[in-house]
């Protein structure tokens, strides 16, 4: 096992009902800012909840934060922020709304400059406001990890600092039953493939963190599907399982001590930026992708993937792991995302530019190995056409 340092501070409130304790959460003075998306909290009565919740507390709010949240839109809450003097930032909503926020607490503390630059120049962040979050989406972690990812003009990019980890995170999973089924695929997918990020690069012999990656991945191929089930669609049980995995996915424990990838997050990331696919519809695509191009280098794991998640044990070594990607690409397709660049409509022709892309936005050493060069992401992206 690496050595490493784990420290995540963010109180969960997990389960229904929990939404209420949030006033006790924020200081009694501050001066809050909800901050929410597109308003599908204003139609499955999480507004209104929260509205409830904040009654003994001054606060205004800022809507608007689109799907890939985009600096333009999120500059714009710094006026609001001013205006009002605002010390708490309480995000209620997605992974976008949640890391719009993150950028948002961070930008309105960054006084030496061009807030891009924390994006674009991942300059140090050394202040930032405190973060809430409600959080209506099971898929990112983004509600108790330190990341975040913004788009400005087709840059999709990612920054990260401690500073803007929330330091509290409700999750009820009856806010997730109004999602509609592209959105809790989405959300199954994205949580799915940060564990194989995670999980299927080499042994460090890191048994609890394997252990746990693949209890994940077993539970997110068994609950995601009844997700998606007429029987099951309200099923509280199945959607509580599929919200705990999605947070602890990203939420440093099963990546502590262990080599990662992220390779089919950062192509994946080109693919939003580009043809605005949504996040966990790249990964889907780039995942297995990755397993056929990189099957020597994650020969190891995979074997173990294919025994331990999808209880393949016959045939060669090389059919073994050849089953185990047709397993997770069935599962995708069980799960209604797509797997191939021709499913959304990217060509052989627009290769060159994804991996331009990468290049610019110097991705050009990925992986666990750090040895996906541009070539070879091109080699990736061929074998998902
Ligand atoms: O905007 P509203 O009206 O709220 O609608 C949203 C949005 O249209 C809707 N939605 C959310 N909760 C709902 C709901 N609709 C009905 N009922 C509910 N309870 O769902 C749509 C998608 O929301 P979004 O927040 O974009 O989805 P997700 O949580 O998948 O977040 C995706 C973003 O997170 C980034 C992605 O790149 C993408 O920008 N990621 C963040 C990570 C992190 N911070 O650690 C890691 C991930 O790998 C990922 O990159
Ligand atoms: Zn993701």
């Amino acid at each position: 096992m690496l050595n490493f340092t784990f420290h995540n501070p963010t109180k969960i409130y997990f389960g229904e009902g929990q939404l209420s304790s949030i006033a006790k959460e924020i200081p009694a003075n501050a001066s809050v800012l909800v901050t929410y998306g597109g308003g599908s909290i204003k139609s499955n009565g999480v507004y209104e909840q929260v509205s409830k919740a904040l009654e003994g507390h001054k606060w205004c709010e800022f809507s608007g934060i689109e799907p890939n949240p985009n600096y333009d839109t999120l500059i714009k809450a710094l006026d609001l922020i001013k205006e009002h003097k605002v010390d708490f930032l309480l995000a209620v909503g997605g992974g976008s709304v949640v890391d719009g926020t993150k950028f948002i607490a961070a930008a309105a503390m960054y006084e030496t400059g061009d807030p891009w630059d924390i994006v674009a120049k991942q300059v140090k962040i050394t202040k930032a406001l405190p973060i809430g979050a409600v959080l209506t989406l099971p898929a990112t972690g983004s509600e108790t990890n330190t990341g975040a990812v913004v788009t400005r003009e087709g840059n999709k990019l990612p920054f990260a600092s401690p500073l803007v980890r929330p330091l509290f995170a409700v999750l009820d999973p009856s806010v997730t039953l109004s999602l509609s089924d592209r959105q809790i695929s989405n959300g199954v997918v994205d949580a799915f493939v940060h564990t194989m990020e995670q999980y299927l690069t080499y042994s460090v012999d890191a048994k609890v963190q394997d252990r746990i990656s693949e209890g994940l991945l077993l539970t997110l191929i068994e609950e995601g599907p009844k997700a998606l089930s007429e029987e099951l669609k309200s099923d509280l049980n199945v959607r509580s399982n599929i919200m705990w995995s999605a947070t602890l996915a990203l939420n440093g424990l099963i990546g502590a001590g262990v080599p990662q990838d992220w390779a089919t997050h950062m192509i994946g990331h080109e693919l939003t930026g580009a043809y605005g696919v949504d996040h966990a519809r790249t990964l889907s695509i780039v995942l297995p992708a990755v397993m056929k191009v990189r099957r020597e280098a994650k020969k190891e794991k995979l074997l173990q993937y294919a025994d331990r998640v999808w209880g393949i044990n016959e045939g060669s070594e090389s059919e073994r792991i050849d089953n185990a990607i047709a397993q997770t690409e069935s599962f995708f397709r069980q799960m209604n995302v797509p797997t191939r660049l021709s499913d959304v409509g990217v060509e052989g022709t627009d290769l060159e530019n994804i991996v331009a892309k990468l290049t610019e936005h110097g991705m050009v050493a990925l992986g666990e190995y750090k040895d996906i060069t541009p070539e070879v992401s091109l080699e990736i992206l061929k074998a998902a056409l």
